[in-house]
């Protein structure tokens, strides 16, 4: 597998639930961790909710210090932040997990994305970057939880870049119990975002924090 020790990371919009659950674990886990944010004030309060060494700073600033870059922002945010910060992400891994939804009386649904997934969204803004499609299923409550000292999950990791999907797969993997495989290319991103609306259906119904499993490898 490969070696992502020392791997540092920023989040952009760090300071949500999801961005300060995957902080928290890969801070955990030893890696340098800087929470993004559109307030340097909120990221370094973010930060020290998070502990374990993690920073926070504005969204460009992490975007620009960090080797790889975490996308934790809602989808309505999502295109125009990156737009935004298409220098400072030129030629850095940029792994996308957001999941463009819809709510209403009947639960989640997915919405439709012009480029085909917020994933290919961020491909079409950030041509000089290599995103990765990761992190989609991830219960930002269980990355939360100092209960959980497991995991209980896969992270379905897709991209166009093979080198970079694989160090994606390594960075799900410090999170203890959970592995990174590979999903395929980055246009079948849109079933895995919209995947989670059945997850949140899941969710419901049973009152849990459901993942995905993949059996037989
Ligand atoms: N929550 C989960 O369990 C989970 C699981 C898997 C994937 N995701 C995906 O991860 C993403 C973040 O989820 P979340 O629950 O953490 O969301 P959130 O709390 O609503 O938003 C995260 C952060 O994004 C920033 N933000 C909000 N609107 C923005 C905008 N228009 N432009 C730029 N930044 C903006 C805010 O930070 P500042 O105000 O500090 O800038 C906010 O704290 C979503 O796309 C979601 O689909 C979430």
């Amino acid at each position: 597998m490969t070696d992502v020790k020392g791997l540092s990371i920023a989040i952009l919009g760090g300071t949500g639930d999801q961005g300060k659950g995957l902080a928290r674990r890969f801070a955990l886990a030893g890696h340098p961790v800087f929470i993004g944010s559109r307030s340097a004030q909120r990221a370094q309060e973010a930060a020290e909710t998070i502990g374990a060494g993690a920073t926070g700073d504005e969204n460009a600033a992490v975007a620009a210090r960090a080797d790889l870059v975490i996308v934790a922002v809602p989808y309505d945010g999502h295109k125009a932040l990156l737009e935004s910060l298409r220098g400072e992400l030129a030629g850095k891994i940029v792994v996308d997990c957001v999941n463009p939804l819809g709510f209403d009386k009947q639960g989640a649904y997915a919405l439709p994305v012009e480029e085909g997934s917020a994933a290919q969204q961020a491909a079409a803004v950030l041509p000089d970057s290599r995103v990765v499609a990761a992190f989609h299923h991830v219960s930002a409550v269980v990355l939360m939880d100092p209960a959980v000292d497991k995991v209980d999950l896969d992270v379905l990791v897709l991209g166009d870049d093979r080198e970079a999907t694989e160090t994606v797969q390594a960075l799900a993997a410090v999170i203890p119990g959970v592995r990174g495989v590979y999903g395929g290319r980055l246009r079948n991103a849109h079933q895995v975002e919209a995947f989670t609306a059945n997850l949140i259906s899941v969710n419901r119904r049973y009152k849990a924090h459901a993942g995905l499993r993949i059996t037989d490898i």
